[in-house]
């Protein structure tokens, strides 16, 4: 392994390659070349030339040879809290409506602008250290703080999408009088989303963010609703994760035909729309899901942690439902998307042996794709990130095969082993640098 690693673009490096194509499948190239332009878009993947050749791209610059490292597209981390990250891999054995109660309300009440000029930085670090190069992620409800946030991802240069988290039911700030709370957090988050949806052509993003329909009035639900439509932004909420907050929604919106149909009722439902979790599901819901073209985020990390439910995946996917991964820490106790591949597969597995799933279990390859590409076409940005390929940008990561061997000395070129054991094997420190647009990210260790 050679010389220092690119810090912006243009570049080429000689490594292994193993990433979804968005035509299906995937590629491996054993020895390949990856070359990236000035702007940071990818020009070039191939095998590496078995002859010296001038580089066709024109770019000149001398390759960096980052053998044994694979290249993976960054990871899409499609459902996480940033305020929560203190509190991760702590709290399991509570149900859902207690540990928001004793846990995570009174952490997120401490995220004010001080407290998010502090953990931002890290946080965005910390993702690019787990491998993730885009992110979805919720605040608090403090305004402030989410200004803080922007500029944080800004400055570090990952792919953000970002929402304050919008409350009028129940609410951990009790600074505002109960009447002023509905329209303060709407017009907050309509400045938010002016300020920040868009920059830096197009890597922040803002999603207005009702935090779900327990901590939400349906006037609340159906005006976030409408700006994310009028705004073009996304628009994301928690669906039910766990049977005693099924039952509480049930309790509070008895109009309702089930929990979805809440959301349904905001004009919540569509493609820009994120739900996460969306294990306890009626198959009604699951057809409306699929008829509004609606997106889900898979925690399966969390989902075991808190023992919410095993999410039924295959049917998801059958009903043609996109689906990404999220890590929702703090509820889920790893950033890595990795991590949360391995619980996804325990998870299937575990209905599997319970007789609750006859479906061809996925493959290593299937959570790489879910992983990147499939969360990267949740977002809608499919056409930009999640794969390496030609004409998308260079959203990268190099992960050093060597930290997931079962023992030292052992090697494998085959795609769907090497995807295998870093799924199932994921080392703290297998992610050794990250790129977003061809400019690496602060955070991974780098090579030695
Ligand atoms: N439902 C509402 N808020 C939350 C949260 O912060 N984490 C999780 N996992 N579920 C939620
Ligand atoms: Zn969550």
């Amino acid at each position: 392994m050679g010389a220092s690693l690119p810090g912006r673009p243009p570049f080429v490096l000689r490594a292994r390659i193993l990433t979804p194509l968005a035509e299906g499948g995937t590629r491996y190239e054993p020895d390949g070349r990856l070359a990236v332009d000035a702007r940071g878009a990818i020009t070039a993947v191939e095998p590496w030339p078995a002859s010296p050749v001038e580089p066709a791209d024109g770019t000149g610059t001398p390759a960096i040879d980052l053998r044994p490292l694979v290249l993976l597209p960054g990871m899409v981390d499609l459902h996480v809290h940033l305020p929560q990250l203190p509190n991760a891999g702590v709290g399991a054995g509570l149900d859902l409506l207690t540990w928001l109660r004793r846990y995570i309300f009174p952490l997120e009440r401490e995220f004010d602008e001080a407290a998010a000029e502090d953990l931002a930085p890290r946080a965005f670090r910390a993702f690019a250290a787990a491998g993730t190069t885009t992110v979805l992620a919720y605040g608090a409800v403090f305004e402030a703080s989410m200004d803080a946030s922007f500029r944080a991802a800004e400055a570090h240069g990952i792919r953000a999408i970002l929402g304050k988290v919008m409350m009028d039911r129940g609410s951990y700030d009790d600074r505002l009088p109960a009447d002023r709370v509905l329209d303060t957090s709407l017009r907050q988050s309509a400045d938010l989303c002016a300020r920040w949806h868009g920059r830096d052509e197009g890597r922040l993003r803002y999603a207005f963010t009702p935090r779900f329909a327990v901590s939400c009035s349906a006037d609340m639900l159906r005006e976030s609703a409408a700006l994310a439509r009028s705004t073009g932004a996304y628009w994301q909420t928690h669906l039910a994760e766990d049977h005693g907050e099924v039952r509480e929604v049930a309790r509070l919106f008895p109009e309702a035909l089930d929990y979805l149909d809440v959301y349904d009722r905001a004009g919540g439902l569509g493609p820009r729309t994120i739900l996460a979790h969306a294990i306890h599901l009626s198959a009604r819901e699951v057809a409306r899901l699929a008829e509004t073209d609606t997106a889900i985020a898979h925690c399966p990390a969390s989902n075991l942690f808190l023992a919410s439910g095993a999410m039924r995946l295959a049917r998801l996917r059958a009903a043609g439902i996109r689906v990404g991964l999220g890590s929702d820490v703090s509820a889920g106790p790893e950033l890595s998307i990795f991590a949360n591949m391995r619980a996804g597969a325990y998870t299937q597995s575990g209905l599997r042996v319970l007789g609750e799933d006859d479906t061809r279990p996925l493959g290593p390859l299937d959570w790489l794709r879910l992983g990147s590409l499939e969360g990267a076409r949740v977002l809608g940005i499919a056409d930009e990130t999640g794969s390496i390929e030609t004409g998308k940008a260079a959203d990268l990561i190099a992960v050093d095969p060597r930290l997931v061997a079962p023992i030292e000395g052992v090697d494998s070129h085959d795609p769907a082993e090497v995807m295998s054991r870093l799924a199932f094997r994921p080392h703290p420190d297998m992610v050794r640098a990250a790129w977003v647009r061809g400019r690496r990210l602060d955070g991974p260790p780098g090579v030695a």
